[in-house]
């Protein structure tokens, strides 16, 4: 019997369970199954999505896992688990703990749904992308980190604010990994094909810079006892539509490179298209050279993760 679309989420917290209400409310999916170490909170959650999904005449049902087996034959696996941010915590402060937590979960991926796409959500974002390729053995286009279409909205809301118009006309553009040292390009980034320069002042693209590299964190200062969820889980759902309807659009995502942008053995956010086979095809944009200067500062930061991931022995075989 041919199942449909199957999309499993792998922690059903504010993220997950967010990005499974975006997705049943599109319906491209027949079937989207939660997992979650509480239980009886999945299956709460599951039903009562699958009963906004009636509500929208969706067709998607929303189930639950009792444990990864039943995530299995799986088109796409989103992976939130991890513990999140807390105030005071940068992204980093989560590597060796969310490090365990994703073999785990990747190895169940690798084992019960060894054809899906991998999509990685869980902090640090770029280093996890890493865990989950070295670990599923996967090919690269297969694990991919959402990051950079969260990163470009952040600051696409901030150039609507700062303007105080062009809304749903922005462009804005991020690459580099999903931290402190992210790449924001205003040099790409335009208000309905208006370069950002032609309609804002130096500074004021300087400040749109510095509060899109800080966007996460101002969120959690404000929520204090979580991070940021709704745009984490429609840029997530964005990019599982668009590998479910093969659109082969382009999105920034977090992929492992090997030598493009002139780095090897490392995940960095650069624009990607997307289709039914994953993260297709790496798109190579025109850097000049303080923007090539603060990638390479940006992946000398995930770098330094995967390093210290390395000294403690992370990896079985090493590669
Ligand atoms: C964010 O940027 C926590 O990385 C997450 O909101």
């Amino acid at each position: 019997m041919s199942q449909g679309k199957r999309v499993g989420i792998v922690g059903a917290g504010n993220v997950g369970a967010t990005v499974a209400y975006s997705l049943a409310m599109l319906g491209s999916a027949h079937e989207i199954i939660l997992r979650d170490n509480k239980i009886e909170v999945a299956r709460g959650k599951a039903l009562d999505m699958s009963q906004a999904a009636s509500a929208v005449r969706s067709h998607t049902v929303v189930s639950v896992a009792e444990d990864m087996s039943q995530l299995n034959n799986c088109d796409v696996v989103v992976v939130t688990a991890g513990s999140p941010r807390l105030p005071g915590m940068s992204r980093d402060d989560l590597l060796m703990i969310n490090a365990k937590i994703t073999k785990e979960v990747i190895e169940g991926i690798a084992k019960y749904s060894p054809n899906a796409i991998i999509i990685m959500v869980s902090n640090p974002l770029d280093a996890m992308t890493y865990v989950a390729l070295k670990e599923s053995g996967f090919d690269r286009s297969r694990v991919i980190g959402m990051a950079g279409i969260l990163d470009g909205s952040r600051m696409a809301s901030f150039i609507q604010e700062k303007l105080g118009y062009g809304g749903g006309q922005i462009r804005a553009s991020v690459m580099g990994g999903h931290g402190d040292d992210m790449v924001p390009l205003p040099r790409y980034s335009t208000v309905a094909g208006v370069p950002l320069s032609d309609v804002l002042s130096e500074d004021e693209i300087s400040e749109i810079v510095k509060r899109t590299r800080h966007g996460g964190a101002e969120i959690v200062a404000h929520l204090k006892t979580g991070s940021a969820y709704y745009a984490p889980a429609k840029s997530t759902s964005i990019m599982v539509e668009a590998i479910l309807k093969d659109t082969k659009q382009i999105h920034p995502c977090a992929v492992y490179l090997d030598g493009e942008y002139g780095f090897k053995d490392v995940v960095s956010g650069v624009p990607v298209m997307l289709g039914a086979k994953g993260a297709e095809k790496i798109i190579e944009v025109t850097l000049d050279d303080k923007e090539k200067a603060m990638f390479a500062k940006s992946c000398a930061s995930v770098q330094s993760l995967i390093d210290t991931l390395n000294k403690n022995d992370f990896f079985k075989g090493g590669n």
